[in-house]
């Protein structure tokens, strides 16, 4: 049997997601982290990914000045940060003193990378969109970084990496090993 839904909660449905934190910089250099759900691979080749985010995040006016940003994947031990990162605005409140995530050099792009993420895209502003209530950023990924162990031959390496997916009212988990079949 099936019963109607909440159609104004149909974005649940397409959870869960991947936690990433977008880093992005003002234009002295000052580098802001926002969680994002809502992000998709666009074109291989180009190499090109989208995210959505909302006009009245600090994190779109950054992108909208500086025109670069980089993604980090994050692993289910950092959720807490991630949370946090998801519910503060950089335009009060300084995410990385506070969360103490550690900033690394990208090897691209002026954006900073954060460390303890497993996984890394550095993008430049390729083009953007208003659709609907929110601003569709496509990011040309001009590198990418990843930890040693995370892929094994490309492929995430589930027994050294817990991604944090987020699956909607500030709740996260993450992936089991448990049920994994190569075809
Ligand atoms: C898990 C999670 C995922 C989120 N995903 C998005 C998203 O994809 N797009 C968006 O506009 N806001 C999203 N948000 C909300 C922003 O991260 C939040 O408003 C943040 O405080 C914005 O930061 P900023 O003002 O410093 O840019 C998400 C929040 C959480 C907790």
């Amino acid at each position: 049997m099936k019963t109607p839904g909440n159609l104004p909660k149909f974005h649940q449905y397409a959870y869960p997601m991947q936690t990433i934190l977008l880093t992005s910089n003002d234009s002295k250099g000052n580098t802001n982290i926002m969680t994002i759900a809502w992000h998709m691979p666009i074109s291989s080749n180009p190499p090109l990914y989208g995210v959505s985010i909302a006009p009245k995040r600090y994190t779109h006016m950054l992108i909208e000045s500086t025109k670069e940003f980089a993604l980090n994947f994050v692993p289910y031990e950092y959720t807490y940060h991630a949370h946090f990162c998801g519910t503060h605005t950089g335009r009060t409140t300084n995410k990385q003193k506070e969360t103490k995530l550690t900033f690394i050099p990208a090897q691209k792009i002026s954006v900073p990378l954060i460390k303890e993420c497993y996984a890394h895209l550095e993008c430049t502003l390729k083009e953007q969109y208003t659709i609907g209530d929110h601003t569709l950023f496509i990011g040309e990924i001009v590198a990418v970084k990843k930890d040693d162990t995370a892929f094994s031959k490309d492929i995430l390496n589930l027994k050294n990496i817990n991604p944090a997916c987020y699956i909607g009212a500030n709740t996260y988990t993450t992936l089991s090993t448990t049920q994994q079949h190569t075809y």
